[in-house]
């Protein structure tokens, strides 16, 4: 009889390489070293190839191979194109995992967002997509599977509380709820056409997990009244989360979204 995996061997992540986009970022550094630690090589991405080379070097280092960092802007086509060109030269080797973490903020709410800035937003599902598209061609050419995580939000799929932001700051933007539920609906339409590539395509979606070196103690206190667990998450909290997503631990997951808000949304 055939032995089964083991826990051990089904996340880890020996040999394969992952491309994370924003991984300067809060939550995408924490993401990129989920997936060193998990043996896996990570090409960073960034606006800021400087950036991109100084986080790549501060990650676990690997046996199958060094990490790399690439010059990234999703929000144009040209730049995702010379990325993954790249990348594909630094690490020699196939690309198995797609993060798309980063984002083009959006600093306005629905009380003063212009035509042009929501139209801009916008584009970063663009960028996502055009991503996604070619990380599965090149997955498909080599003959090979792939993980593809878009990072959602909660604020995809429920609308914020306006008391926890009056009077105090701009509200959650409307451009970004817009956002982010349609990249939760591109994750279902992209795992049905590419599931017979054998491309696996998620969303992980965060709840509130506000940077703490940004955003004010009194805000933060309004955002965990609303969370059963009674307060915002940790970066590393998604660290489970994304490697269940990327590993062969979640083979025969696709098209969801994986939610990890200590219970926001289960209210
Ligand atoms: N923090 C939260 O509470 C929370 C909650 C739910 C969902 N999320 C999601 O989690 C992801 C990361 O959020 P975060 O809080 O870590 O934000 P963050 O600290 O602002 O990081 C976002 C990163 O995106 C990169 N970026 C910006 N514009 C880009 C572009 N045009 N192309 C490629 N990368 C770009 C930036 O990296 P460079 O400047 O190096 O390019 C930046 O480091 C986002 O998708 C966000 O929607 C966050």
């Amino acid at each position: 009889m055939q032995s089964e995996p083991t826990v051990r061997q089904l996340f880890d992540l020996t040999g394969r390489t992952a491309l994370v986009t924003g991984a300067s970022g809060w939550l995408g550094r924490a993401l990129a070293f989920a997936l060193a630690e998990a043996e896996c090589r990570v090409i960073v991405g960034s606006r800021d190839l400087e950036v991109a080379t100084q986080v790549a070097s501060s990650l676990p280092t690997v046996a199958s191979g060094s990490h790399a960092g690439v010059s990234l802007d999703h929000m144009d086509e040209d730049s995702i194109a010379s990325a993954l060109d790249q990348a594909v030269r630094l690490i020699q080797g196939p690309i198995d995992i797609l993060v798309n973490n980063g984002l083009e903020l959006c600093g306005q709410d629905w009380t003063n967002i212009d035509f042009d800035s929501f139209v801009r937003h916008q584009a970063n599902n663009a960028g996502y997509f055009a991503l996604a598209r070619q990380i599965r061609q090149h997955a498909v050419t080599a003959g090979r599977p792939a993980s593809i995580i878009m990072v959602g939000s909660m604020y995809g799929m429920v609308a914020s509380y306006p008391e926890a932001y009056q009077d105090l700051t701009t509200a959650s933007s409307v451009a970004y709820h817009a956002l982010k539920g349609g990249t939760l609906q591109m994750v279902r339409h992209l795992a049905a056409y590419w599931a017979k590539d054998s491309i696996r395509v998620n969303a992980l979606s965060p709840g509130a997990f506000p940077n703490t070196n940004q955003v004010s103690a009194e805000l933060i206190g309004r955002l965990e009244q609303h969370v059963p667990l009674g307060r915002i998450g940790c970066p590393h909290e998604l660290k489970g989360a994304l490697l269940l997503l990327a590993s062969d631990a979640g083979g025969y997951i696709t098209g969801q979204n994986l939610v990890v808000d200590g219970g926001w949304t289960a209210w």
